[in-house]
């Protein structure tokens, strides 16, 4: 639904946690956030975007003991990561907040302890499971194992047991009060699926959430109780208010508290949905308009997450496209709410297709005439005819439909129906032909005219996908001559009366490269290459740790639903693995019965679309595709590889 009337718009990215670097994933919730933040401001709204990073808890605590660091000093390092890819993206932020800042430890004692105050907040003790990965809490219906542990459904990892004095927040007490507030809120959650599984969540029951602990040190200290730190959900959840001002700057608080949009990837959803406002509505604080859960960026059909070591590392895109291919890429290829396969085969085309044939071209043509038959400066236009009329009628729908699909978050419509239009203005282009009438003396003041239309198209054009691609957009509006920078110019006054004719346009240069899949792929490996030179080689030792085997498949089948993996039964020798394997796209099951591979049998299991992977098989990558090496004789299975 849209919200009219709208004079403020404070936006959300989650904070990302600093266990690891960025990655396509992260990238995806900040681009959204930061096309959103940019439609807004040229609609003059005041406008607030927030992200930042989540430093506390035990993941994080763990990850830095790993790498022999004090879980500050890796924040330190990733905090720069982060910062460093969202100056590479052209990320708009106003403000990065991170957990350790003494204003939001601050901010979070003090609702901390208010509710504490109003008996929202308990002691007790909490016996039962924690999944580290996620930072949850498992529920009590979570069958235990054979083994006598359990795992967390979420992430498939295994919990740990907790047995600790904790303080609760009454969650229960919420429950009627959180159903209720759905029900008068439809557009509190979206899509609306999400939020009838928010509802019937909720439905089931809420327990009391334990709040605190006491075996984790790195988290900010319960007020007058230090040994116990906050939980590092209620901890983060808080940073959408200290991060506006919340305790430390109350006007910028007021001004722009509740969020009207908090942006989030749909693992997070509960955290959001359910937790959060119960947060808020014990600390007496207005809710938040609306969560928008998005979908995911899966590789090889799983989430892409760097536990599971299937993530693409932006930089390499950026490096050979520069920000606006990526981030046209994520948001035009799926809608906000759904899942999205990444693979470079895809970004390519789009950005061949969309950006270079369409856009690009059309850019290049128009002023290639210009300055061909105008050196530049378009004079002596003829009256407008039908045709250009109806150009500039289908422009001002087009406005009309791109804000409302902005407003409502459908980038990816807006962006369909932008690239009507460019498709539109290239037909207009075809079928009015003026490299005919170049020619003819007569006709000069129509080959005028229709240039000059191609030119005002194309400065509406630039103007309206700016949200998304704002480098290329201040590129075609310098290339058309427009000195005014675009956000200068508000929403509703654009029109493409106010590009001057008279402007003195420049000699076009190529706006989106193309760029071949060899070619790209070429980049990868030598940025993989670089990556090793610049100290990231392994010893001897490092390499020795992995535990090479021959495998010999005995049983092979595709995994229902996906058309990448198979599920391979293999003997090592002495016992038989289960794997799952990406390579469906390169072999069939009955390519791969009774062939000797090479697996590594002493990497942690993953559990991959439910299925538990006890070994990885080499492979190497080309184009995308697997491809296995096999032996050139008869080799035992179960003999080391070295
Ligand atoms: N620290 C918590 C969030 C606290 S918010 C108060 C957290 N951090 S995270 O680093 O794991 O990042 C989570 C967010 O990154 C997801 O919710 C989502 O927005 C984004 N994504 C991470 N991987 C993703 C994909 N593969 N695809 C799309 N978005 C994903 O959870």
């Amino acid at each position: 639904m849209v919200t009219k009337n709208r004079t403020k718009f404070y936006v959300t990215t989650p904070i990302y946690y600093v266990n690891d670097v960025p990655h396509i994933g992260h990238a995806y919730t900040t681009i959204i956030a930061d096309a959103l933040a940019r439609f807004h401001r040229l609609c003059g709204h005041e406008v607030f975007f927030l992200t930042g990073t989540d430093e506390h808890g035990q993941k994080i605590e763990r990850a830095a003991s790993e790498r022999g660091l004090k879980p500050k000093e890796l924040a330190d390092q990733v905090v720069l990561r982060f910062k460093d890819l969202w100056l590479a993206l052209n990320i708009s932020y106003d403000f990065f907040i991170r957990t350790t800042e003494p204003f939001h430890e601050k901010g979070v004692q003090k609702i901390f302890q208010k509710l504490k105050d109003k008996g929202d907040i308990y002691k007790g003790i909490y016996k039962g499971w924690y999944c580290i990965s996620d930072e949850n809490f498992l529920a009590e219906d979570v069958p235990l194992e054979p083994s006598g542990e359990k795992i967390c459904p979420d992430c498939g990892k295994k919990a740990i047991l907790v047995s600790e004095e904790c303080y609760y927040f009454r969650l229960s007490a919420y429950q009627q009060k959180l159903l209720d507030f759905y029900a008068a809120n439809p557009d509190f959650v979206r899509p609306p699926g999400r939020m009838n599984e928010v509802v019937s969540f909720v439905r089931q029951g809420l327990k009391d959430l334990s709040i605190t602990r006491t075996t984790v040190k790195w988290g900010i200290p319960v007020p007058d109780d230090p040994q116990h730190t906050i939980y590092v959900w209620f901890d983060a959840l808080h940073n959408y208010v200290t991060g506006i001002g919340y305790g430390w700057n109350n006007e910028l608080f007021e001004r722009f508290w509740p969020a009207d949009l908090h942006l989030i990837g749909k693992d997070i959803l509960r955290f959001h949905a359910i937790f959060w406002p119960a947060f808020l509505m014990a600390a007496e604080l207005p809710l938040p308009r609306t969560v928008f859960g998005h979908g995911w960026w899966l590789k090889d059909e799983t989430k892409m997450s760097k536990s599971k070591g299937n993530v693409l590392d932006p930089h390499i895109i950026l490096d050979a496209f520069g920000p606006d291919p990526l981030r046209y890429f994520l948001l035009r290829e799926i809608p906000l709410g759904q899942d999205g396969n990444f693979s470079h085969e895809g970004f390519l085309h789009r950005v061949n297709s969309d950006l270079a044939n369409d856009l690009g071209n059309l850019v290049q043509r128009t002023l290639t005439m210009i300055w061909n038959y105008f050196q530049g400066k378009i004079e002596g236009a003829e009256p407008e005819n039908q045709s250009d009329l109806a150009l500039k009628e289908a422009f001002s729908q087009l406005k009309e439909k791109v804000k409302i699909l902005f407003e409502d978050y459908a980038i990816n419509r807006a962006l369909e129906e932008i690239w009507a239009f460019i498709n539109q203005l290239n037909k207009y282009l075809a079928d009015n032909e003026p490299w005919k009438l170049a020619s003819i003396k007569e006709k000069r003041g129509r080959l005028a005219r229709i240039l000059l239309e191609c030119a005002r198209g194309l400065w509406g054009i630039a103007y309206l996908i700016y949200p998304v691609m704002p480098a290329s957009a201040e590129k075609i509006w310098e290339m058309l001559g427009e000195k005014r920078p675009i956000s200068s110019l508000k929403f509703h006054e654009i029109n493409p009366d106010l590009f001057s004719a008279d402007n003195q346009m420049q000699k076009p240069e190529a706006l989106f490269p193309r760029v071949s899949l060899q070619d790209f792929l070429g980049r990868e490996i030598k940025k993989e290459v670089r990556m090793e030179q610049k100290g990231e080689m392994i010893s001897f030792d490092e390499f020795k740790r992995m535990d090479l085997r021959v495998a010999e498949v005995i049983k092979a089948e595709r995994v229902p639903g996906t058309d990448k993996l198979l599920r391979l039964e293999v003997n090592i020798g002495d016992e038989t693995r289960t794997m799952v394997a990406g390579v469906a796209e390169t072999y069939s099951p009955e390519d791969l019965i009774g062939k000797k591979i090479v697996v590594i049998v002493n990497l942690k299991p993953a559990i991959i679309r439910g299925i538990e992977s006890q070994a990885m098989l080499l492979a190497a990558e080309v184009g995308g595709r697997a491809i296995i090496p096999f032996f050139d004789r008869d080799v035992p299975a179960g003999a080391k590889v070295k």
